[in-house]
């Protein structure tokens, strides 16, 4: 596992601590003005772009997650999961290279009044793009917090006008073997697939990602456009996506598929519900140590207030 020592770390590596603190500082007297003040920032309340990508331009702070610290850029892209590229966690920063990601068109279809496709440069254009600070716990019990930059899922599938028959909402990462080279092994049925109720697709947390730390993705990290659930475990974050389908069924998707006793449709962060091999009441934070203590893992990954009402009625252990 590729998790770097503090004294590892490069001074230039670690996130300028001074904007975080000028952010937070601000972000307290604009909780005190009003909600409304928190969602016009100035952009120096944004986290200092990483300096390694494009820069992703006019970024708004929405304020999300101005309470947490984002985990340094080498770790958020350095420690992935992205099988097409290889199974190890370093693998995708290493052989990520062979993605073109320009051009790249995503096509929406399935039930919906107009279907159709989009391309990544009309995405970046035609929505407003902002940074929301999200933790990323992954099944495997650690997590990181990441600076992503995007646009509410919701935004883009109302365009396609869902009909009263969309009931789940199906997406598809691509499908190339020259440019992801892990899928000449069968290790997953491809393509890596995912889903999602409508209500949960709609729900305004649920970004689609085009960048973080400022910049557009890394290609290990999905580019161009992926899902970020935030109070899901990692594997609902489909990366490097060419395909939404608006479906009346649920979908089938990969993990559940692979071992539905291990991994279910709905996934969301719950400490009480462990993996049948590992508990998933503590996790481990990317970025202090192999040796550092865990942390107590929040409901819905600390989500609660805005998504338990999702799930009202339904039992959790059943429906994990
Ligand atoms: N999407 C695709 N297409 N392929 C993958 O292997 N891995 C998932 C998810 N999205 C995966 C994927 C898992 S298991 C996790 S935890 C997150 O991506 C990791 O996202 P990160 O590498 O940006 O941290």
């Amino acid at each position: 596992m590729l998790i770097k020592k503090p004294s590892d770390i490069k001074a230039s590596q670690i996130t300028d601590r001074a904007a975080y603190e000028q952010r937070r500082t601000f972000l307290k007297a604009a909780a005190l003005a009003g909600v409304g003040a928190i969602t016009s920032g100035p952009a120096a309340a944004l986290v200092k772009p990483a300096g390694k990508g494009e820069a992703v331009s006019g970024i708004k702070d929405s304020g999300i997650g101005a309470d947490l610290t984002p985990t340094e850029y080498e770790h958020v892209t350095g420690y992935n999961n992205f099988y097409e590229f290889g199974t190890g966690k370093s693998d995708p920063a290493r052989n990520a290279h062979t993605l073109h990601t320009r051009p790249w068109t995503v096509v929406v279809d399935g039930e919906c009044e107009v279907p159709g496709e989009i391309g990544i440069e009309d995405l970046l254009k035609s929505y407003t793009q902002e940074e929301r600070i999200y933790r990323l716990r992954c099944v495997e019990a650690w997590s990181m917090v990441v600076p992503w930059v995007g646009f509410p899922l919701g935004d883009l599938l109302q365009r396609f006008k869902p009909t009263s028959q969309a009931k789940y909402v199906a997406f598809e990462t691509l499908v190339d073997t020259e440019q992801m080279p892990g899928q000449k092994r069968a290790v997953l049925e491809w393509p890596y697939r995912e889903g999602l109720r409508m209500d949960e697709a709609m729900h305004p947390l649920t970004l689609l990602a085009t960048g973080l730390y400022g910049e557009l993705l890394p290609n290990q990290n999905g580019a161009p456009l992926r899902l970020v659930v935030p109070w899901k475990y990692g594997f609902k974050s489909i990366k490097s996506i060419v395909r939404i389908s608006f479906s009346r069924q649920i979908p089938e998707t990969t993990w559940w598929k692979y071992a539905p006793k291990e991994y279910g449709f709905y996934s969301n962060v719950n400490p009480d519900v462990d993996h049948p091999r590992w508990s998933q009441a503590r996790e481990r934070y990317i970025g202090e140590g192999l040796f550092a203590s865990k942390h107590p893992t929040l409901m819905f990954n600390g989500y609660g207030d805005q998504v338990a009402s999702l799930y009202s009625g339904m039992d959790l252990r059943k429906f994990f």
